[in-house]
């Protein structure tokens, strides 16, 4: 009989028994008394269609037992449950959050390679549903990654604006340039300012020039005036898309939710951001 060597098993079938026979002694005790019996004592004056009731004082052990139920119910109901009872859901949130400090902790250094494949993941899952498995955005239904964060993509921004990311100064109004100077400005930006690189270096001067019409609002350095607006010395790298993961997008094409709900980590977030930026042709 295997289930008798379990201690917990043999503890509840010794207690059943216990109850069993005490349960069994105290009946046939009562039993007995209600046969033999004879009621003695004082009646209390009410009487009910000829049914009396005896003044027995209540007996002093059950009445102290009825104050401390009371006392301990309500201790179990203010403090006892709420500050000691296991929940399911306690217990999950904590091996949630152990396992994230392991994550963070085996994760906080790798190396490029690691964090691609890792970015390509995270993307799969997170992203591919809205931004295609490509990246190429489902014809039309997301950002386009293999054009986002380009030198061209950057023009194309500052012809037509740019809202929905939630910043103080709100949106980026359209057509602060004609085309051929948001050109200049572009090249000027992706050479010297986010040093990408550009391909039409002979504007690079001309675009220069022009560049007080963005840092009035982007700020002299470009990272945006302290949170007022966007970071752009980050455009067309990882820490852009980390910082479109924190804000959301409520754009011209649609919206994208934001990712600050603790879904992804900081180095989950910086790994797609630079698979992301991979994606660009
Ligand atoms: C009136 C203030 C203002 C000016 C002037 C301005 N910007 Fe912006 N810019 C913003 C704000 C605000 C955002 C964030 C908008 C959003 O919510 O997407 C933004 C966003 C951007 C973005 C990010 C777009 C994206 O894909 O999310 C880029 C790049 C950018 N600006 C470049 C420029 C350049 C280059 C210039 C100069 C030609 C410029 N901005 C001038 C306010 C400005
Ligand atoms: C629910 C659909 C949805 C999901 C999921 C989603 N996106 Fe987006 N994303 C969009 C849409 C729609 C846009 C275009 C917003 C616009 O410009 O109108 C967008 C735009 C972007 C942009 C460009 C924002 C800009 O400022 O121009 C980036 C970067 C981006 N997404 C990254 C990601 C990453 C990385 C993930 C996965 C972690 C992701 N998105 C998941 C819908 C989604």
């Amino acid at each position: 009989m295997n289930w008798l060597n379990d201690n917990v098993n043999l503890l509840a079938l010794i207690g059943a028994a216990a109850i069993i026979i005490i349960s069994v002694v105290v009946v046939g005790k009562y039993i007995k008394q209600i046969k033999t019996d004879k009621s003695t004592g004082e009646l209390a004056d009410e009487n009910w269609d000829g049914i009396g009731e005896y003044k027995n004082p209540l007996p002093i052990g059950w009445a102290i037992s009825f104050l401390l139920s009371i006392a301990w119910a309500l201790w179990y109901f203010l403090a006892g449950y709420p500050l000691n009872g296991y929940s399911q859901i306690g217990e999950y949130n904590e091996e949630v959050a152990a396992y994230n400090t392991k994550f963070e902790s085996k994760w906080a250094n790798p190396d490029e390679e690691t964090l691609l494949g890792m970015g390509e993941g995270v993307f799969l899952v997170q992203c591919a549903p809205c931004h295609g498995i490509t990246g190429d955005g489902i014809n039309g239904k997301a950002a386009d990654f293999t054009a986002w964060g380009t030198e061209s993509a950057l023009v194309e921004t500052i012809l037509k604006g740019s809202k929905g990311m939630n910043y103080p100064l709100g949106e980026m109004p359209a057509g602060l340039l004609d085309k051929d100077s948001a050109k200049a400005v572009a090249a000027y930006m992706v050479e010297k300012v986010t040093k990408t690189g550009t391909a039409n270096p002979d504007l690079v001067s001309m675009g220069e020039a022009l560049w007080a019409t963005c840092t009035a609002c982007h700020g002299a350095d470009a990272k945006g005036m302290g949170g007022s607006a966007p970071d752009i010395s980050a455009y067309g790298k990882p820490g852009f898309v980390v910082d479109v993961l924190n804000h959301g997008k409520k754009g011209f094409i649609g919206n994208m939710p934001s990712f600050n709900d603790g879904r992804l980590t900081d180095i989950q977030k910086l790994a797609v951001g630079k698979y992301v930026n991979s994606l660009t042709q």
